[in-house]
């Protein structure tokens, strides 16, 4: 017996919605943009890497795709964003980890600051600005990406400091954003992620052995979890940040 394929509930929709997706070249980011065409939203993807491949992707499975390559970090690039709106949604997946030990670099100071800058100056921005558009345009959704760092300090000390207290950041970000923006109409929220096989985890071979599960976690495992915070299913949820690590940390 063939099961008779049914539309999405409303719930977990996104048809006739657009949705930003920062970081979308690569990995959670990508994996994102093909959830949220697959929930029937309109995407536009963002990356400082070029997204002609994951636009070409996207579109042989049907998806209404804008794109907007550039630099977060960039000042008014952000306006460049939301001057394609109006925007319904974001997921904002674009970030950074320097692999050296922060304290074996001749200029630890940089590197800490370019961390900073994007993991945790551009959520800032990013929310701001977006939560004021989306308030003006009947309400929205956000959701970011922390990182089980954030909660433990890092895997092991081959977390950089700068990774680790980047994404401590951002969990306090999302909880502030989250209160300016619930009156609103907008719902600001996270997943935070234990190992995820993406680009930004290549050659560390040692964190799957180590796991619950025996294996790092899926980028797509990672984007169901950001659309489902996007979506009306989570209407009633604001501040909360998702732990997504395969049981590697119970809080
Ligand atoms: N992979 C993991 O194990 C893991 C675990 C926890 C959290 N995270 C977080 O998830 C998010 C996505 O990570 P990923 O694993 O997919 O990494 P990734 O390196 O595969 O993708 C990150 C993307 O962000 C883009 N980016 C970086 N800085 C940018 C900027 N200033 N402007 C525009 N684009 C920029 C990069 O070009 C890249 O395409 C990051 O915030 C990361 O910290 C990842």
């Amino acid at each position: 017996m063939t099961i008779a394929a049914r539309a999405l509930p409303t719930s977990l929709s996104l048809e006739g919605k657009k949705v930003i997706v920062t970081g979308a070249a690569s990995g959670i980011g990508r994996a994102c943009a093909f959830a949220a065409i697959e929930l029937g939203a309109s995407v536009l993807v963002n990356d400082r890497d070029s997204l002609d491949e994951v636009a070409v992707d996207l579109r042989a499975q049907g998806g209404d795709v804008e794109t907007l390559q550039g630099d977060l970090t960039e000042p008014g690039f952000i306006d460049k964003l939301i001057a394609k709106g109006p925007i319904y949604g974001l997921a904002h997946c674009a970030g950074i980890l320097g692999r050296t030990p922060l304290h074996d670099l001749d200029d630890p100071r940089e590197r800490f600051m370019e961390t900073m800058d994007v993991n945790v100056r551009v959520p800032v921005d990013l929310g701001i600005a977006l939560t004021d558009h989306m308030a003006e345009n009947g309400g929205g959704a956000i959701v970011m990406i922390g990182s089980v760092a954030g909660r433990t300090g890092g895997t092991s000390l081959s977390t950089p400091i700068d990774y680790s207290a980047s994404k401590g950041a951002v969990h306090v970000v999302i909880r502030w954003l989250s209160r300016r923006a619930v009156g609103k109409g907008v719902l600001i929220n996270g997943i935070a992620p234990g190992p995820i096989d993406t680009p930004m985890t290549v050659g560390n071979t040692t964190i799957a052995d180590k796991l619950p599960t025996g294996r790092k976690g899926r980028p797509d495992e990672m984007a169901w979890m950001v659309m489902m915070l996007l979506t009306p299913a989570a209407s009633y949820v604001s501040g909360a940040i998702l732990d997504c690590n395969g049981g590697s940390y119970v809080g």
